[in-house]
């Protein structure tokens, strides 16, 4: 891919509302002039990530990550810098020059990951057209969907496709194209056997598995022959790029519904969702190539609080049903079933009806969940005793995975009232069941080990003095990111003594004051974004925060909009040692910049006689003449540090 220009990328980032990009991934909500959610980031119950619509970054307060809405992407999505950008264009319609072809040199940087995904797409490409334009994809394939009534428009949607039945046809493409085998086999496209190639899924029609964005992970395959010794369904395996437990089918598609109808249909495949889509009823999902996992339903909290189950009533779709209702609960979530006549799935029953019978269907067939197992459970109990008990017993524990106690509560006056049983001996069960989800929630053994250290965050380990060199490097080129293109005035003495009224930009003035004393900052970030402002100097160029904001080193990006959000730890630290109010530091500008750079001068110098005096302290290698120069060093820093430490107290400017 060649490189996106600057002015494009600058439309790019223009038109992105990160609201609404974000807003794809996690429900938001209005928060004075943020919206908040659920981290996508994290597994959390409160709302701790916030976006600002107005300085259009994002701050997860869990992780500690933030950002611009590339970085979201880049984060969460895993594309690269030019990948999240050509999304965002893409979906803002940004048009952006076509591609030269990729050199191969370009090739081979492309990560594994990058490389898979990009594999997937070619792949779905491919599929989609033997389907429409090969003559075995249309006799076969595209009658096939037409038969089970997929409507044209869906089908192009949902991005179905066919894999040949010849065995190779993908492979060889594949190849050809220049596609490593090693990632062909690692994403399950191709399978070797005895160092021949096929393709995994010949003679199949073909089911895109999509991230949330719209990324294809994976692909479910329908063979159409009925032989039942073939599996009906074969799915791609695992890889860097397909976590199954973590993906839900159709999220993709039904993601905005889920969040407006505030509530999740959940199905059992492929064809349960497409049908139902098709009717209509578009907030659906359906796991895929697994069963029901916990993190699925997670996934579906950061939309809604509640789920309805859609299963076949046969008794496979019973069980599973009561494995989801009690996973779905322990999540603390609400969940209703809707129970199919046996033999039907939403997708066979939705051919047979039209839009609203099938709405009113499940309308007037949504039981709550203990109506739900009363009723399945009661058939086979109707008279004895013990079962009836057994029944109960078997409701209480599902209530019993309900994190919370007023929930409980209420859950546990239904089943009195619907049992007509005392209140008090549910309430017992209930304890007594309690106990033991307790003890199975408790936290295991490891949770007390200290906690390992977000790798990504870590910075070099710092030393004492180290530490409060970064803080005053850190103040310093806030004030920089903050207010660097504003004019400052200053008075300056000129070569006959004279005091002379001048002014500058803030950033001019800092690099000119640091290069005065040759000073450089440590920090490597800090370092890297002092070495941005110098070039835009040399380039007669005054960066702006949000040209900082643009660049593609997303360390940058996140700790320029960590200081927009004024969210910097180090930042209240520095607050509090210095007793500066942030709140004035715009309204005195030369107080406020001479102050950080005397600040983190003093620091350096302290640095220096910290070096001197531990050179001092090794006697081994001390000769007289060393310890001379030594002393001397030290008393030259000892000056200036007291020079430095009186312009700091004074009030020097105006
Ligand atoms: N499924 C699966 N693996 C299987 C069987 C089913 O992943 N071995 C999933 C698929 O996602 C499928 C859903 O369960 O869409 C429903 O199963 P089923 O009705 O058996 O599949 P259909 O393709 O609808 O088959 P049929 O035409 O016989 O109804
Ligand atoms: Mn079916």
């Amino acid at each position: 891919m060649s490189k996106i220009p600057p002015h494009i990328i600058d439309d790019i980032m223009q038109a992105s509302r990160i609201e609404e990009v974000i807003g794809e991934f996690v429900s938001l909500k209005r928060a004075g002039s943020n919206l908040k959610g659920l981290s996508p980031f994290t597994d959390e119950k409160t709302a701790s990530f916030v976006v600002s619509p107005a300085k259009q970054i994002f701050k997860c307060f869990s992780t500690g990550k933030g950002g611009t809405v590339v970085s979201f992407l880049m984060e969460k999505e895993h594309f690269s810098y030019p990948e999240a950008l050509r999304w965002l264009a893409d979906k803002y319609g940004v048009p952006i020059p076509a591609d030269e072809p990729a050199t191969a040199e370009q090739l081979a940087a492309i990560s594994e990951r990058e490389s898979l995904y990009i594999i997937n797409d070619f792949a779905r490409d491919h599929f989609k057209n033997n389907l429409h334009n090969s003559e075995e994809g249309t006799a076969i394939a595209l009658s096939y969907f037409e038969e089970r009534g997929f409507r044209k428009d869906i089908i192009e949607k949902f991005q179905l496709g066919y894999c040949l039945n010849t065995g190779t046809d993908f492979t060889k493409a594949a190849i050809s194209k220049g596609y490593k085998l090693e990632y062909l086999e690692k994403v399950g496209l191709v399978k070797s056997k005895d160092d021949r190639q096929f393709d995994f899924f010949r003679g199949r029609v073909m089911f895109p598995i999509h991230s949330v964005s719209g990324r294809v992970l994976g692909f479910g395959g329908r063979t159409l022959f009925t032989d039942k010794k073939i599996a009906k369904y074969f799915n791609s395996p695992e890889s860097i790029i397909y976590n199954k437990s973590e993906i839900l089918y159709g999220l993709h598609y039904s993601k905005g519904d889920i969040i407006k109808y505030d509530n999740c249909f959940l199905c059992e495949g492929y064809t349960d969702v497409i049908s139902m889509y098709q009717a209509g009823i578009q907030n659906v999902v359906s796991s895929s190539g697994t069963s029901l996992t916990k993190d699925q339903i997670k996934l579906i909290r950061r939309y809604t609080q509640n789920i309805t189950i859609l299963y076949d009533g046969d008794p496979a779709g019973i069980k599973a049903s009561f494995r989801g209702i009690d996973l779905i609960l322990e999540e603390g979530m609400n969940v209703k079933v809707v129970l199919f006549p046996e033999g039907e799935d939403p997708d066979s029953y939705s051919k047979k009806t039209s839009t609203i019978e099938l709405e009113n269907y499940i309308k007037e067939s949504t039981q709550d969940f203990i109506s739900f197992k009363a009723s399945i459970l009661l058939k086979d109990s109707e008279n004895d005793p013990i079962k009836r008990s057994e029944l109960i017993r078997e409701i209480v524990h599902s209530v019993s995975l309900i994190p919370d106690q007023i929930t409980r509560t209420v859950y546990m006056q239904q089943i009195s009232q619907q049992f007509e049983i005392n209140e008090q001996v549910i309430s017992n069960e209930l304890i007594k069941l309690r106990k033991n989800v307790v003890v199975k929630q408790a936290p295991e053994p490891d949770f007390y080990k200290i906690p390992s250290p977000d790798l990504q965050n870590q910075q070099p380990e710092p030393q004492i003095l180290q530490e409060v060199s970064y803080i005053n490097e850190e103040q310093l080129i806030r004030i920089m990111i903050k207010y660097g293109t504003r004019t400052m005035q200053y008075d300056q003495i000129d070569e006959n003594n004279q005091t002379v009224f001048s002014e500058t930009n803030v950033i001019e003035f800092i690099c000119h004051e640091l290069n005065e004393d040759k000073i450089e900052f440590k920090h490597p970030i800090y370092s890297k974004i002092h070495s941005l402002f110098l070039d835009g100097i040399a380039k007669n160029e005054l960066l702006s925060i949000n040209f900082l904001k643009r660049l593609e080193d997303q360390e940058i990006v996140r700790f320029v909009s960590d200081i927009e959000s004024d969210e910097q730890v180090l930042s209240s630290k520095w607050l509090s040692n210095y007793n500066i109010i942030t709140r004035t530091e715009g309204d005195r500008m030369s107080e406020t910049v001479m102050s950080a750079i005397y600040s983190l001068k003093l620091s350096k110098i302290e640095e220096h006689i910290n070096d001197i005096r531990i050179k001092m302290g090794q006697t081994e290698m001390l000769t007289d003449e060393l310890l001379m120069d030594l002393l001397a060093e030290q008393m030259v820093y000892e000056k200036i540090k007291i020079i430095f430490s009186e312009k700091l107290g004074r009030t020097i400017l105006r």
